[in-house]
């Protein structure tokens, strides 16, 4: 089970209150109604932004009927951009409380409370009372969970006959030492970290067959290498909205996120997998 506590040692995570200073850039109070465009550039904590969120709805063919479960949901963004695009009812379940309540806010502001469930809790444990959904769907959250025999069982048995799996979740492209494996666990709290084939596998072996798969390595080695040029290359701009602190803790996640991409120890996966029928 993943300890709320420990997740805060990952930089991302701390100070996520500081989409509040975005949003009074352009002119938004902390109580104003807001639209999806005001933050989609702020609110998709995973790679390539809602462009990747388009690709889920177009391989699963989510639609006004569908009921997505959203996994690791963050602070709402991409459980807010498939409701709006598509209507679909989406259950999204985040651990971190803190993270939850901000997605609840931003949710009603957005006025999709009624389109989206936002649940505090951990997926391995939730009791979703015999609810069944068209698709489960998670970005970047997997790999913070140990146990994925636990987690497979449970997604799929959360899923309808015939339901769908799609997730891009973070791999290992070498044999990481000990040193390096706790390091990782540090930065970013990587706790399962299969190579791209063992990933399949792990899939194969739990209860799903495996519809499409794509290695997502090099294009995240690109985006994350932007990624942290943009965000330094915008260093006073970020200080001045921001604060020193918030800059400095984002830029040096970012770095360290960015350097395991291009010295090819991290890499990624999206997949599409379907619930196996016997
Ligand atoms: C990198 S963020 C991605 C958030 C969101 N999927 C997005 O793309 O914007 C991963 C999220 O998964 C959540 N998470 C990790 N383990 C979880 C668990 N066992 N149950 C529910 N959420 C979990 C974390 O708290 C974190 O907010």
């Amino acid at each position: 089970m993943n300890g709320s506590l420990n997740i805060k040692s990952m930089n991302l995570y701390n100070n996520v209150d500081r989409i509040f200073n975005e949003l009074n850039e352009i002119g938004k109070s902390d109580s104003d109604n807001l639209s999806i465009k005001d933050l989609t550039k702020f609110d998709q904590f995973h790679y390539h932004g809602t462009d990747a969120i388009d690709i889920a709805i177009d391989l699963l063919e989510i639609n006004s009927n569908s009921k997505i479960l959203d996994v690791g949901s963050g602070i709402g963004g991409p459980a807010r951009y498939i409701a709006s695009k598509t209507g679909a009812k989406v259950t999204a379940i985040e651990l971190q409380s803190d993270q939850n309540n901000l997605a609840s806010n931003l949710t009603n502001r957005c006025g999709l409370a009624t389109k989206v469930n936002h649940l505090c809790g951990d997926i391995l444990d939730y009791d979703f009372k015999g609810q069944k959904f068209d698709a489960v769907v998670s970005w970047l959250t997997l790999y913070h969970i140990t146990n994925h025999k636990i987690l497979l069982t449970k997604l799929n048995d959360l899923l309808n006959l015939n339901g769908f799996f799609y997730t891009e979740d973070i791999t290992s492209r070498v044999d990481l030492s000990d040193a390096e494996l706790k390091d990782i666990e540090k930065e970013i709290y990587g706790k399962h970290l299969p190579s791209f084939d063992k990933y399949i596998s792990n899939l194969e072996h739990n209860g799903f067959s495996v519809v499409s798969s794509e290695d997502m390595s090099n294009s995240w080695t690109e985006f994350t290498k932007t990624r942290i040029k943009t965000y330094n290359s915008e260093k006073d701009r970020n200080i001045r909205v921001h604060g020193k602190e918030v800059f400095e803790s984002l830029s040096s996640f970012y770095n360290f996120v960015g350097q395991n991409f291009s010295n090819g120890k991290l890499g990624g996966i999206r997949i599409v997998a379907k619930k196996d029928l016997n």
